[in-house]
């Protein structure tokens, strides 16, 4: 003993155990789909929402995890479905499932976190072999309503296995917006590795953290996103895991997400699109400490800027409605500290979140009539990925005067 004091070693990266980075602390937050009923004020899991990224792998993901049996309950409310940009997407990627993919009869489909059936339910009025995974039992209800057979669990190497055994091989296996929720993310790949057949494809779409730091869309971390991917950092992983990336493409969803396809080594060519979108991620520091240290300053400037405008126009005596009752706004309204002082309700057309209270800032979820009944001075956009759909759909808001407040890339009036 020298009687120095050693720096505590830094926390490990969860998929190569390099060093982990911390660019981020958006402080403690709750599970940010848990909207709450009045009488569960104060028995809420909270979490510290701290972001790193790993100097070996590149891989950018949170400090803690919280435990995925909080996230992901029989009652997990979110429905894609009530948004038409989605429902549009994935009827799309059916489609092309369907046309490249599934081409053989009896090809089964199986898709990691189905949801309300909005992809699957093509394919099975399609007449498509597939089963939807997924643990929340009120979306597997819905998906089942649209002719989607699901089943209710997680997917790791256990439910891979019994579905391998009562189905047979997968030809491809899909997911959206659900593998990076996991932080033991190796037990999906091991999954995918019992249940694939051997030259299957395993598709999944994301959230691109390129288009994150670009847009300073700082809202897309909240404890659901676990992971924040790049091509770089997902081509790394996959290896890891004894698959290959060979193709990737950029999607406009959800204000800019990647869908990467992988195979087992060998069974398909690598398509020219991942060195190019490594080499231009390269270009633009994708995995650089740097890029997001200078991320997390515009983080506190935004909000800064928002507690700011939001404190002004409440004390200027103009109404300020919140639309949208996002995962997203989970971060954003217990990041900054905005409650019902500042933004009365968020109305929202999702029936199960209605009547709730919002996770940590404990603002009123109310049905989408009370947003014109009257209309506010101001709404506040948490749903902008899906501002085109609204903003078209809420004409009448801005005819008779109504202003649209936006926080990213920075807090604008619009
Ligand atoms: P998301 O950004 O995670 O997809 O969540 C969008 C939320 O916004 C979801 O709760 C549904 C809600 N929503 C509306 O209230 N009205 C709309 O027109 C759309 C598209 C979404
Ligand atoms: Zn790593």
């Amino acid at each position: 003993m020298n009687g120095r004091k050693q720096a505590p070693a830094p926390p490990a990266c969860r998929l190569c155990a390099g060093p982990l980075h911390e660019w981020v602390d958006l402080g403690p937050q709750p599970v940010s789909n848990a909207f709450l009923r009045p009488e569960d004020v104060g028995r809420e899991s909270i979490f510290r929402l701290a972001v790193g990224i790993c100097a070996d792998c590149t891989m950018v993901q949170q400090l803690e995890a919280m435990p995925t049996d909080s996230m992901f309950r029989a009652d997990y409310p979110y429905r894609s479905r009530t948004s038409a940009g989605l429902r549009n997407h994935f009827e799309q990627v059916a489609r092309w499932l369907h046309r490249d993919l599934l081409v053989r009869p009896g090809d089964l489909v199986v898709e990691i976190g189905s949801n309300d059936g909005v992809m699957l339910r093509t394919l099975a009025a399609a007449g498509v072999r597939h089963l939807g995974v997924d643990p929340s039992a009120g979306a597997a209800q819905a998906a089942a309503a649209a002719g989607v057979r699901v089943r209710v669990d997680f997917f790791d190497e256990r439910s891979a296995q019994a579905i391998r055994a009562e189905e047979g091989a997968a030809r491809v296996v899909f997911s959206a917006n659900t593998i990076s929720h996991v932080a033991d993310i190796g037990t999906i790949f091991r999954g995918v590795d019992r249940l694939l057949a051997p030259d299957g494809v395993f598709v999944f779409e994301d959230r691109y953290v390129g288009d994150i730091v670009e847009h300073a869309y700082f809202d897309q971390i909240y404890d659901e996103h676990f992971y924040l991917f790049a091509v770089r950092s997902v081509a790394a992983m996959v290896a890891r895991f004894g698959f290959d990336l060979v193709d990737v493409e950029r999607i406009p969803i959800h204000g800019g997400s990647l869908r990467f396809t992988v195979v087992r080594p060998g069974a398909h060519e690598r398509q020219p699109s991942v060195l190019k979108m490594i080499e231009d991620e390269a270009r633009f520091g994708v995995a650089e400490l740097d890029t997001y240290l200078r991320f997390g300053r515009q983080i506190d400037r935004i909000g800064g800027d928002l507690v700011a405008l939001l404190t002004d126009l409440r004390d200027a005596g103009h109404r300020v409605v919140g639309y949208g009752a996002t995962s997203k706004s989970a971060t954003v309204t217990n990041y900054c500290g905005i409650g019902p002082d500042l933004v009365p309700f968020i109305c929202d057309t999702t029936a199960e979140k209605q009547g709730r209270l919002s996770p940590g800032a404990h603002i009123p979820i109310r049905p989408h009539a009370t947003f014109s009944d009257p209309y506010p001075d101001y709404a506040l956009l948490f749903a902008w990925n899906h501002a085109e759909e609204i903003m078209a759909k809420e004409r009448r808001f801005v005819e008779q005067g109504g202003r649209w407040i936006l926080y990213v890339p920075h807090v604008h009036i619009i």
